[in-house]
């Protein structure tokens, strides 16, 4: 299948604007076909609004973002594009025709995918002449945030076009999930599915209210599930023995069984009931503000299981590293011209880092300024090898000037340049600029001792790492002194 470097939307809803930002954010060029025409600007916005929140989920410097075009046709959609992902309404009669018109005139290795949150692939291949083509790629509302996607292949499915639909997500940032079987509903709708027709008996059955039924939820398993699903959960709570204990303890009670399994009878009074709770528990917020809400809580939980490495947090920290790897800075050879500063690093200023002013707090400077000494680290060749062999820099001293303020989601660049060098000892002074404006924003100087982790004392930079920045600092010592260095610090 194809590289894809432009990905077609067919339809512009929620689901079509949640794509588009998560595509243009991974460099990819997106256009759009959206029958109603005023629905553009309000896709723009809600791009817009996705672009915004996965900046500030990020780490990664920000790259080059894709385009965002519209156009007036199907056809002139499909046939401009790499890989077409069809967002339009839940109609069953709709997407059959929408993705016969689509396969008529893509190019065989164009992958289409429906969004579609429970319609068989089978079905909506039916009418196709490259039905293997046609798959499922069921994501999540926000898209721009939430990595899972469910592709799903129908009875005429191509392996190859399945791996080649999960690379894709996978390069965009997602979790792709191949569902083995073509069930309705696929897999998290009908796990869903469930626990909301349960929801809905015990609302009708006046056992709680909409906020009883959610705070049994947000205070309690909704909790767990960001890490772990129900059968880990169940896992740990078989206690030493895990599941077999857990299944011998409460494996009968689904004999009795507690849930009701078929859909309530939804009468205008329980229609009401949940309409009215949910009302009543948005105490006046708009969905906007509701949703804002809700990005920002996803952005703090998925950055605190990065931290941990796990499901969604180890797919963002995945897709960084992937991020850093394509342009992350190569290793020092001599070639490099080091004739000047060196650019290493670039990175955004993250939500956590700002105060109530919007305004990054002066330990956060500090803390962006380790990550440009981590990228000087990697080119010199001071690696996680170097590191496991018991050899690194501490930080003996660090003077911080501070410039100009940076707020949430603005673009920073480094540059760094080597003050002094001696067998032991390393000093350096990180600039940072807004890279947009170039505007300096801070200096941080800092004094570097090599040591020996192992026997904790302080030894020779090894040869490999030494050389280079040798030949750094050979370069460096010629240039101007930097105009924020402080008076205090020498080798
Ligand atoms: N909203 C969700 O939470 C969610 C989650 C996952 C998947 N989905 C699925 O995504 C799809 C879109 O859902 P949505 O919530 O974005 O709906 P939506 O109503 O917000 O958007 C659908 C858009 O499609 C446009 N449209 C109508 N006819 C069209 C046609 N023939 N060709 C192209 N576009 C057309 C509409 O004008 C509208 O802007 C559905 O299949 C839905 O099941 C929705």
């Amino acid at each position: 299948m194809r590289k894809v470097e432009t990905v077609g939307l067919v339809g512009g809803g929620v689901i079509g604007a949640g794509w588009a930002a998560r595509c243009i954010s991974s460099g990819i060029d997106v256009l759009v076909f959206e029958p109603k025409s005023e629905m553009h600007d309000r896709l723009r916005e809600s791009v817009q609004k996705g672009l915004g929140a996965i900046r500030r989920l990020t780490l990664s410097a920000p790259g080059k973002e894709g385009s965002l075009g519209f156009v007036g046709s199907i056809e002139e959609l499909a046939t401009n594009v790499d890989f077409v992902q069809e967002s339009a309404p839940e109609n069953e009669e709709l997407k059959m025709a929408v993705h016969a018109q689509i396969d008529a005139v893509a190019a065989p290795d164009v992958i289409i995918a429906s969004s579609t949150s429970g319609i068989l692939p089978t079905l909506i291949q039916s009418r196709c002449k490259h039905p293997e083509r046609v798959i499922i790629g069921h994501p999540f509302n926000p898209v721009y945030l939430l990595p899972l996607v469910e592709i799903v292949g129908g009875e005429k499915k191509s392996e190859t076009v399945i791996q080649a639909a999960a690379e894709h997500y996978r390069n965009i940032g997602m979790k792709p999930l191949i569902c083995r079987k073509e069930v309705p509903g696929f897999i998290a709708d009908r796990l869903q599915e469930a626990l909301w027709r349960e929801n809905l008996h015990m609302l009708a059955e006046g056992v709680g209210t909409t906020e009883d039924l959610d705070d049994s939820i947000i205070y309690g398993p909704g909790l767990r599930w960001a890490i772990m699903g129900s059968n880990q959960t169940y896992h740990l709570a078989g206690g030493e023995q895990g599941m077999r204990h857990f299944m011998e303890q409460f494996g009968p009670a689904l004999k009795w069984p507690w849930t009701k399994l078929e859909a309530p009878e939804l009468t205008d009074e329980l229609i009401d009931r949940v309409v009215d709770g949910t009302e009543a528990q948005a105490a006046g917020r708009s969905i906007r503000e509701l949703e804002k809400l809700r990005d920002d809580c996803l952005i703090g939980i998925m950055q605190t299981l990065r931290n941990f490495r796990t499901s969604a947090g180890l797919v963002l920290a995945e897709n960084e590293e992937r991020a850093y790897g394509a342009k992350a800075c190569k290793r020092w050879s001599t070639s490099d011209d080091v004739s000047k500063p060196l650019e290493l690093y670039e990175c955004n200023v993250r939500a956590e880092w700002v105060d109530y002013n919007n305004h990054m707090s002066e330990s956060f400077f500090l803390l962006a300024a380790g990550d440009a000494s981590d990228a000087l680290f990697r080119y010199i060749g001071d690696d996680e090898a170097y590191r496991e062999a018991g050899h690194t820099f501490f930080t003996a001293e660090s003077h911080i000037n501070f410039v100009k303020e940076a707020s949430v989601g603005e673009p920073l660049k480094f540059t760094t340049q080597l003050l002094g060098l001696k067998e032991k000892k390393l000093h350096f002074l990180h600039s940072m600029y807004h890279a947009g404006s170039g505007e300096l924003l801070c200096a941080v100087e800092q004094m570097l001792i090599h040591v020996n982790t192992d026997e904790g004392k302080a030894c020779p930079i090894l040869p490999d790492v030494y050389e280079a920045l040798q030949a750094i600092w050979t370069q460096h010592q010629n240039l101007p002194q930097p105009e924020r260095r402080s008076r205090e610090m020498s080798v």
